[in-house]
């Protein structure tokens, strides 16, 4: 068996690749609010943009390899080197014209296809919408006071976290959203422990060769299922006249991009246990293994955030 094979395994055995909120996103008797997209695509806007603009980082680091390297490692950089801009360009929004002009992109300018750029579009038609709609909003903790006080605390405590998110949601500036980092995300209040751990994990990864390779063979092994889960969320709350196509290009272009990047990701495993040798696969397996966590953890949030924590068998 490859190592590469091996590594996928990792990764499609994680609850990275298949968890409760893409199984949520996927069922349509799940009730979903706005506010808590919302909140849930502030934090993706965050891991999409660091993720992005990391991997031109990366990019770079392989270049700077590359100038200095001869023989046979020299040749494996250069492959490395062209997997790795061919992923990152896409994020990039460069190439692949007919792909946007087929979903609503035609009329977009480059300098506005940074993939982030898009999402983050996607996010703002959110955003104002959560904010047009007039209060009150559903009482959180559904039917009745529970008895137990214990209990009734805790329903009280969740609901007034509640209150104060969507709050937080209505009052968020929209202008402040294309400035957004990880370092100043904070004070939106909006942004789930799980988002910094993996954005963190994700930027240090990338300041390394192996750990490149392992962030964009998580990423990439995983993606489609991202994009096919947000859709068919992005569905239920637009209910087909929120958003225009332009808003949901992001999603579209991505189902047949990350069919490549996937594949592309493979190789750069291969190449960099080329590179290696046999006797560093467990430094690479460790990483994949515990990115696909941080993956894991976020998508748990993210299903507290938009689900309310429910798990995929519905509780009788
Ligand atoms: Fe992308
Ligand atoms: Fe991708």
């Amino acid at each position: 068996m490859k190592f590469s094979e091996d590594i996928d395994n990792v990764v499609r055995e994680s609850n990275a690749f298949d968890n409760d909120f893409f199984a949520n996103c996927h069922d349509e008797s799940r009730k979903v609010h706005i506010n808590d997209i919302t909140r849930m695509a502030l934090n993706w806007y965050l891991v999409t943009k660091h993720f992005g603009l990391s991997a031109q980082e990366y990019d770079a680091l392989l270049a700077r390899r590359l100038k200095y390297a001869s023989g046979k490692k020299a040749k494996i950089l250069q492959d490395l080197l062209v997997e790795s801009a061919m992923i990152s360009g896409d994020d990039l929004g460069i190439g692949h014209e007919r792909l946007y002009t087929e979903n609503g992109g035609a009329e977009i300018p480059h300098n506005e296809k940074l993939h982030y750029k898009l999402w983050g579009d996607m996010t703002k038609t959110l955003i104002k919408r959560a904010q047009d709609i007039r209060w009150p909003i559903s009482f959180p903790y559904g039917y009745g006071v529970p008895e137990d006080e214990a209990e009734r605390k805790k329903a009280f405590e969740k609901a007034d976290n509640k209150e104060r998110q969507d709050q937080l949601v209505k009052d968020f500036d929209i202008g402040y959203l294309d400035g957004l980092n990880i370092l100043n995300a904070s004070a939106t209040g909006l942004i789930h422990s799980s988002t910094y751990d993996l954005v963190s994990r994700i930027e240090d990864e990338f300041t390394s060769l192996e750990g490149g390779v392992a962030v964009y063979q998580t990423v990439e092994s995983i993606a489609y299922n991202i994009v096919v889960a947000y859709s068919d969320l992005m569905k239920r709350v637009g209910s087909g006249e929120m958003f225009t196509e332009r808003d949901l290009v992001y999603l579209e272009i991505h189902k047949p991009l990350e069919k490549d990047h996937d594949t592309q990701s493979t190789s750069m495993i291969d190449l960099a246990d080329r590179y290696f040798g046999q006797r560093y696969r467990p430094v690479i397996e460790t990483k994949v293994r515990e990115l696909s966590g941080l993956f894991g953890q976020f998508w748990e949030g993210m299903n507290d955030i938009v689900f309310k924590g429910e798990t995929r068998e519905p509780t009788s």
